[in-house]
């Protein structure tokens, strides 16, 4: 299929274009370029430069690379900055989608796949979260996110798109080619590796929460694995398979503690990795862990690498490979 990758020279749309492209998919990479790496998906496919808000450039790249699906990954993604500026989250995630909406319909493209997050749950009530459970966000992120799940049904009534929302939990690790490289980086394993690397400081945020050590409890999820599920869900899309509209992407189990994976990244590289004790972050649930039985059962996807130490190894492979 010929599938257009929104926000596809970022973090996890690089990985999403890389694995279409290996399993025979004609790639083109939508992406301003704000965050994302041209170098990061060199080989992958083609790589338009433009801007969601951008209709003209947007309809012109479906109509003339005769795109037939879509992974809409470009977004602005982060919890604190969304409640500082929520004016930039419902710009970027909500006027930008139905910018993309809106080509899609007139191009009848029909098939999308669309990258959410566990932050439309907010602060959940139970452990592991369902996708059946109460979606109430605790900040713009999730709000935005939700905002253009919940148009996605009523589009395809009218219009006939088909659709699945894939909520990530903690995406984390790296392929060969593709890896975090956030700046400001923000997310837990990227930083404690740095740490590990430079010999500087992590700064844990609160240890008063309830969970076992205090700290907490996240659900990591190999950024391969998170790709090899866009590929599931747009097999099934493609195919015309019942699927639901949302799917967590979590790999289950207890999670891991902050403090667990700053212990387990000391035991991998064998450095110290100094750590200090900080306040709360404002926004972060003590616990967010997925119940991801509905797409194991549904697309009969797995994760393959769900071991945190396969996880942590193989970010800081990449880490290691590149210049300081
Ligand atoms: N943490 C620290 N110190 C740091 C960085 C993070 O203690 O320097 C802690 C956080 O407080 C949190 C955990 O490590 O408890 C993981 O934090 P990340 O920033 O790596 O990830 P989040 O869980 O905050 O965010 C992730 C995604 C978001 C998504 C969210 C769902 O990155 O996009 O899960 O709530 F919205």
């Amino acid at each position: 299929m010929r599938v257009m990758v929104t926000g596809g020279a970022g973090y996890i749309g690089a990985v999403i274009a890389w694995e279409l492209a290996a399993r025979g998919h004609d790639v083109v990479i939508y992406d301003n370029l704000s965050k994302g790496h041209a170098d990061s998906v060199a080989g992958a496919g083609e790589l338009v430069k433009g801007d969601l808000l951008d209709g003209e450039t947007l309809r012109r790249t479906l109509s003339s690379r005769r795109i037939e699906a879509v992974v809409h990954m470009a977004a602005s993604s982060l919890v604190g900055e969304s409640v500082a500026q929520p004016d930039r989250y419902y710009r970027n995630n909500v006027e930008a989608g139905l910018q993309l909406l809106s080509a899609m319909r007139v191009l009848a493209v029909r098939d999308l796949v669309f990258s959410s997050t566990a932050a439309v749950y907010g602060e959940p009530a139970k452990q592991p979260i369902e996708e059946s459970d109460p979606t109430i966000p605790t900040n713009p992120y999730g709000e935005t996110k939700l905002a253009l799940e919940r148009a996605f049904p009523w589009y395809a009534r009218a219009y006939g798109l088909r659709h699945v929302s894939l909520r990530y939990f903690n995406a984390a690790g790296a392929t060969e080619r593709c890896g975090e490289r956030h700046d400001p980086e923000t997310h837990l394993i990227p930083i404690v590796l740095d740490a590990a690397r430079s010999g500087g400081e992590v700064t844990v945020f609160g240890d008063d929460y309830a969970t076992p050590d205090g700290t907490c409890v996240r659900d990591y999820i190999h950024v391969l694995d998170l790709a090899r599920a866009h590929v599931a869900a747009l097999d099934a899309l493609s195919q015309d398979r019942a699927v639901a509209p949302a799917y967590n992407l979590g790999c289950g189990g207890n999670g891991y503690s902050v403090t667990e994976v700053v212990g387990a990244a000391r035991a991998l590289t064998g450095r110290p990795i100094r750590v200090r004790m900080g306040p709360r972050r404002a926004g972060d649930p003590a616990v967010l862990v997925a119940a991801s039985d509905r797409i194991r059962r549904e697309l009969d996807w797995r994760p393959q690498l769900q071991d945190l130490r396969m996880i942590l190894e193989s970010a800081w492979r990449w880490l290691e490979a590149r210049p300081r």
